[in-house]
């Protein structure tokens, strides 16, 4: 017995200690405090200080651009092209080369991320650039800047709502959208560049949405988080893929619902 007493004095010692530490005192975060200056007990910040998972600016996520994309080398022929004077200079993000844009998303898509687009999309782009991306909405419908189209497809010059417009003389659609092919960004033609909107950079697309571009207006405040915006990006690439999409793209249990016989069904809820 004699042996656990000592033992047993120092663990109370420490168990009185607990207690004084927990209740010493303290300021409650943004408490009155004679303490500093300001009277302040919280203390402002070192500048440049991050918070935990906070994203960096040199992250994808929130730049979409690529180490070239954000300092253009100024190319001297297209300087010389749009300004003899070789003083202007293409702005970060400038769409002069496919590269200044990030290739991949910043984080992996998933079957709930596409859903999700698509509701965005429906909500905040479908007005202008129609539900497939044929740049076939109610707005440009009612005049507004007719967007191009997403898809490019040289066979199905009818369906490119973007190079058509109507020929008062004849009263057939006609092209109207001379030099730049359909269904590509008109963003890359000004910098000489005929860039296919399918094949653009998912950074490119991410980017027309945060900053608009010409005659879009920037959507940011519309869907003011960046993972939402990625998410309408994937589903643009999701439009992209099916107005190409060819049977052999498709599963096996896909191929097999095409050869059905396409039967009414009666009472169904659409
Ligand atoms: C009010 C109509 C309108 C809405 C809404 C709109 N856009 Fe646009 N968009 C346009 C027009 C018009 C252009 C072409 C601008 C120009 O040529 O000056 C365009 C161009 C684009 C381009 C191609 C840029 C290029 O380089 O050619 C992309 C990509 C695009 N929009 C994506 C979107 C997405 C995604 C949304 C929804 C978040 C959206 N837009 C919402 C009207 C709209």
């Amino acid at each position: 017995m004699k042996h656990y007493l000592p033992l047993f004095a120092v663990f109370s010692l420490f168990a009185g200690c607990q207690q004084k530490m927990a209740d010493q005192p303290a300021h409650r975060p943004y408490e009155e405090s004679s303490m500093f200056p300001n009277n302040q007990s919280v203390r402002p910040l070192e500048s440049g200080v991050i918070h935990r998972n906070q994203k960096l600016s040199d992250d994808a996520f929130l730049t979409w651009l690529t180490p070239a994309g954000k300092s253009i080398p100024a190319d001297a022929e297209w300087l010389k092209s749009v300004d003899p004077t070789g003083k202007t200079a293409p702005p970060p993000g400038a769409p002069t080369s496919n590269d200044n844009f990030v290739k991949e998303f910043p984080f992996e898509l998933h079957e709930e991320d596409f859903r999700r687009g698509q509701v965005l999309y429906n909500a905040n782009c479908a007005l202008c650039h129609g539900g497939a991306g044929h740049a076939n909405g109610k707005i440009p419908e009612r005049g507004f800047l007719r967007p191009p189209s997403y898809h490019t497809d040289v066979n199905a010059v009818a369906k490119d709502w973007s190079t058509l417009s109507i020929n008062k003389e004849t009263a057939k659609a006609e092209p109207s959208y001379t030099g730049n092919p359909q269904g590509t960004s008109r963003g890359f033609y000004r910098y000489g560049k005929e860039q296919p909107l399918k094949t653009v950079n998912v950074g490119y697309i991410f980017q027309v949405i945060t900053w608009g571009y010409g005659g879009m207006a920037s959507h940011d405040t519309q869907i003011p988080d960046a993972a939402d915006r990625w998410r309408v990006v994937g589903y643009v690439r999701a439009l992209q893929m099916s107005q190409a999409a060819s049977t052999a793209d498709l599963t096996d249990e896909l191929k097999k619902r095409l050869d059905q016989p396409k039967t009414a069904k009666t009472g169904e809820k659409h």
